[in-house]
């Protein structure tokens, strides 16, 4: 077993995908440890983000992730990080193939839905920028 972060973003909670998005979750078999909603200050999204920091769409990210609520959640699965991201599919979700979650709600690649962290690494530390131990059942 192992565990992924993934956050539901402004835009599929404002489109209120946020719903089916959670049943997709427990239909591919996530446990899901932890889940909260929850709304970042900008700085918070900088923070978050700080790998992406010379990026040149760093602060659309950090705006668009701090402009409404979203949920996260820490889940737990055979092979979590890379199942997750095979759900979700492509950044863009013009390339993103279809049934993931991405082709069917995201609106642009910045706008685009789910949050997977890409490593067992980052998503330790995702966790952890969102969980305190007691948070995770
Ligand atoms: P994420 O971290 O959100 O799961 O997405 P990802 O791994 O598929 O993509 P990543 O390269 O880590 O980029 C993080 C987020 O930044 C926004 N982005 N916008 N406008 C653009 O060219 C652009 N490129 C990336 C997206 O919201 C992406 O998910
Ligand atoms: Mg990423």
């Amino acid at each position: 077993m192992s565990r992924t972060f993934i956050m539901i973003k402004p835009d599929a909670v404002r489109n209120r995908h946020a719903g089916e998005i959670i049943a997709r979750i427990e239909k591919e078999g996530f446990k899901i440890l932890g889940m909260k909603y929850v709304k970042l200050a900008e700085n918070d999204a900088k923070e978050f983000y700080k790998v992406h920091a010379a990026r040149p769409f760093y602060g659309e990210l950090c705006r668009d992730m701090s402009a409404g609520p979203i949920v996260v959640a820490a889940l737990e699965r055979e092979n979590a990080v890379l199942h997750w991201r095979e759900v979700i599919g492509a950044t863009d979700p013009k390339e993103a193939a279809p049934g993931t979650i991405r082709a069917m709600y995201a609106e642009s690649k910045g706008a685009n839905s789910v949050h997977g962290s890409d490593s067992d690494e980052n998503a330790n530390s995702e966790i952890t920028f969102f969980f305190k131990g007691f948070e995770l059942v």
